[in-house]
C-alpha cells in the first residue's frame, strides 16, 4: 500500500518535471535577460527606470468620448501605468467669462467627474493640463480674446505683459481646480510660444522692468506656477523648451526651481543625437532641480497628417530615452518618471494625425518596453498576446495586425490594413482602387468610430482622410 503510493507519487513528479522543465527554463532565462520576470511577481513600479508612468491623453483632436476613455484607462491600468495627464484643450466646461473658449461638443462637468472616477477606480491619477503660455490658439481665436495675442496672425502666445491674460489663464486653473479637487498635480504647458515680446504692450514693460525677453519669460512661467500650488496643486509641470537654454543663475533668479518640476520633451526616434537638447542641458537640470520628467511619445509624432501608427519607430523614442538617462548619469539618476504622449494634432487648427484607438498596439509596445526593457520582439510578442492579436507577414517584411480584441481594434484594423492598403496603392501607382470601395472602407471606419468618437469629430476623419487620399500624387510618397 505504501510502497504504491509512493511510487505514484515518484511517477506524478517526474511527469510533472518533464512537463514543465521546457517552461521553467525559459521563463528562467527571460528573467536573467531581463533583470527581472513579470511572471514572478515583481513590482514593476519600483524595478523600471522611470518609477513613473503616466500616459497623455491629448484632447484637441477627436476627443474620445467617456465610455472608450473607461476602457482605456482598464488597460492602462493593468500595464501599471501610474497615472494620465489629461489636455483638455477645449473640452473643458469652461464657464463665466471664459465659457466660449470650450468647444461646441464638450465634456460636461459631470462628464470630467466620471472621467476623473473612472481614473481613480482603475487606479490612475489625473494630472489636467492647461497651456498658459503659447499653444493658447484655442483661447486666442476666440473674438472676445484676440487682442490678447502677442502676433495679430499667429494666435500661438498670449500676450504676457497684459493683465487680462494672467487674468483668464489664472480662471482657467481656478476652474480646473475646482472639479479636480484631489488632484496633487498639474502640468501648465509653456512649451513653443513664438511670440514672445513682440508686442508694445511686452516691449514697453521689459524697458521700464528693465529685463530681457529671457526674464520676462521665465518671470511668467514661475508666476503661473506659484498661482497653481497656492491653488492647491503640490506640485507644477511644465515643459522645458522655454527656459532649457538659460544659465544656471538666470533660472534660479527667476524662481522657476522653487515652483515648477521640468518636462524634458522629445520624440526623435533618437534623443540621444548630439545637438538635438541643448548643450549642458541635464548638468543645469541636474544642479537647479531636485527630480524632473522626460516625455516621450506613442502617436501623433511622425508627419502632421499621418494616419498610420508606426510602432517600431515610436519604440525608438522609448529605448534612446532609456539610452539618454544612461548617457547623463548624474540627471539619470534625478529623473522621477516619463510621460508618455498621445498627441493628436500639431496645434489647434492643424490636422488629425493618429488616432487613439490606432495607436492602442504603439502605447501598448511601448509600456512593455518601459515596465521590462525587453527587446523590440519581446515587446511585440508581449503586445500581441496582451491584445490577442494575430500577424500575417507580408513579402516587404511588413507585419498586418488583425484579429486584435482591445478597445477600438476594429477601427483599428480597417485604418491599419483595408485603408492602408488602399493608400499604399495609390502611392505605388498601381490601379488605383475603385471609388466605390474607397467610400466603402471609409463608411466602415465611420461605424467602426460610432462608439467611440463624437459625429462632427468622425466627419472630420472622413473629409480629411478622402482629401488626403485624393491629394497623393499618383506614384509618389504622401505629403505630409
Ligand atoms: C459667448 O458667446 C455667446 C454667443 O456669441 C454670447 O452671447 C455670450 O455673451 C458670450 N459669452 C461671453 C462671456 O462673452
Ligand atoms: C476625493 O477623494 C475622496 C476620498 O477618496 C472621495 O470621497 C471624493 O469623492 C473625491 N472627490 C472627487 C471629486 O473625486
Ligand atoms: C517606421 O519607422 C522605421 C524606423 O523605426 C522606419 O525605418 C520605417 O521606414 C517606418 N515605416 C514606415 C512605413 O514609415
Amino acid at each position: 500500500m505504501f510502497l504504491n503510493r509512493n511510487r505514484t507519487f515518484w511517477l506524478l513528479f517526474a511527469v510533472i518535471v518533464t512537463i514543465a522543465f521546457p517552461y521553467l527554463l525559459i521563463s528562467f532565462l527571460e528573467g536573467t535577460s531581463t533583470g527581472y520576470n513579470h511572471l514572478s511577481g515583481v513590482d514593476v513600479r519600483t524595478s523600471r527606470k522611470f518609477r513613473n508612468v503616466i500616459v497623455h491623453i491629448d484632447l484637441k483632436g477627436a476627443p474620445p468620448r467617456v465610455e472608450y476613455l473607461q476602457q482605456v484607462f482598464e488597460l492602462l491600468s493593468r500595464q501599471h501605468v501610474d497615472g494620465v495627464l489629461i489636455e483638455y484643450e477645449d473640452m473643458f466646461p469652461y464657464s463665466g467669462e471664459i465659457e466660449n473658449i470650450t468647444r461646441m461638443l464638450h465634456y460636461s462637468e459631470a462628464d470630467v467627474r466620471r472621467i476623473i472616477y473612472a481614473a481613480e477606480i482603475n487606479g490612475l491619477e489625473v494630472i489636467p493640463l492647461i497651456q498658459s503660455f503659447g499653444h493658447l490658439e484655442f483661447v486666442l481665436k476666440s473674438p472676445a480674446f484676440m487682442h490678447l495675442s502677442e502676433d495679430t496672425i499667429d494666435y500661438n502666445t498670449i500676450c504676457i505683459s497684459d493683465k487680462k491674460s494672467i487674468e483668464i489663464v489664472q480662471q482657467m486653473i481656478l476652474q480646473i481646480r475646482k472639479l479636480h479637487p484631489n488632484s496633487t498635480r498639474i502640468h501648465i504647458g509653456a512649451d513653443e510660444a513664438y511670440h514672445v515680446g513682440e508686442d508694445h504692450r511686452c516691449r514697453n514693460r521689459m524697458t521700464e522692468e528693465r529685463i530681457e525677453k529671457s526674464q520676462l519669460k521665465m518671470n511668467h512661467i514661475a508666476q503661473i506656477g506659484k498661482f497653481a500650488k497656492n491653488a492647491g496643486f503640490k506640485t507644477v509641470f511644465a515643459w522645458n523648451d522655454m527656459f532649457d537654454k538659460e544659465s544656471e543663475i538666470a533660472i534660479r533668479r527667476a524662481k522657476i526651481h522653487e515652483y515648477i518640476v521640468p518636462v524634458i520633451w522629445g520624440y526623435r526616434e533618437d534623443v540621444t543625437e548630439p545637438g538635438y537638447f541643448p548643450d549642458g542641458l541635464f548638468d543645469r537640470i541636474a544642479n537647479i532641480f531636485d527630480g524632473f520628467y522626460v516625455a516621450s511619445a506613442f502617436k501623433g509624432a511622425d508627419g502632421q497628417r499621418q494616419q498610420f501608427s508606426n510602432i517600431s519607430r515610436y519604440l525608438e523614442v522609448q529605448r534612446s530615452y532609456v539610452k539618454l538617462m544612461d548617457l547623463h548619469q548624474n540627471a539619470g539618476e534625478m529623473v522621477q518618471g516619463i510621460f508618455v504622449t498621445g498627441w493628436s494634432r500639431f496645434n489647434h487648427f492643424n490636422a488629425l494625425c493618429e488616432l487613439l484607438p490606432v495607436a492602442i498596439p504603439s502605447l501598448i509596445v511601448d509600456l512593455f518596453y518601459l515596465n521590462y526593457q525587453f527587446s523590440a520582439t519581446r515587446s511585440w510578442e508581449e503586445m500581441k498576446k496582451l491584445l490577442s492579436c494575430r500577424t500575417n507577414k507580408h513579402k516587404g517584411g511588413l507585419m498586418d495586425l488583425y484579429d486584435c480584441q482591445f478597445p477600438g481594434s476594429d477601427a483599428f484594423e480597417i485604418v491599419m490594413n483595408d485603408w492602408k492598403q488602399i493608400v499604399d496603392r495609390r502611392i505605388q501607382g498601381r490601379h488605383d482602387s475603385p471609388q466605390d470601395n474607397v467610400i466603402a472602407v471609409l463608411e466602415k471606419l465611420k461605424k467602426s468610430l460610432q462608439p467611440i468618437l463624437y459625429q462632427a469629430d468622425i466627419d472630420e476623419i472622413y473629409n480629411q482622410y478622402l482629401h488626403d487620399y485624393h491629394a497623393i500624387r499618383i506614384g509618389t510618397t504622401v505629403e505630409s
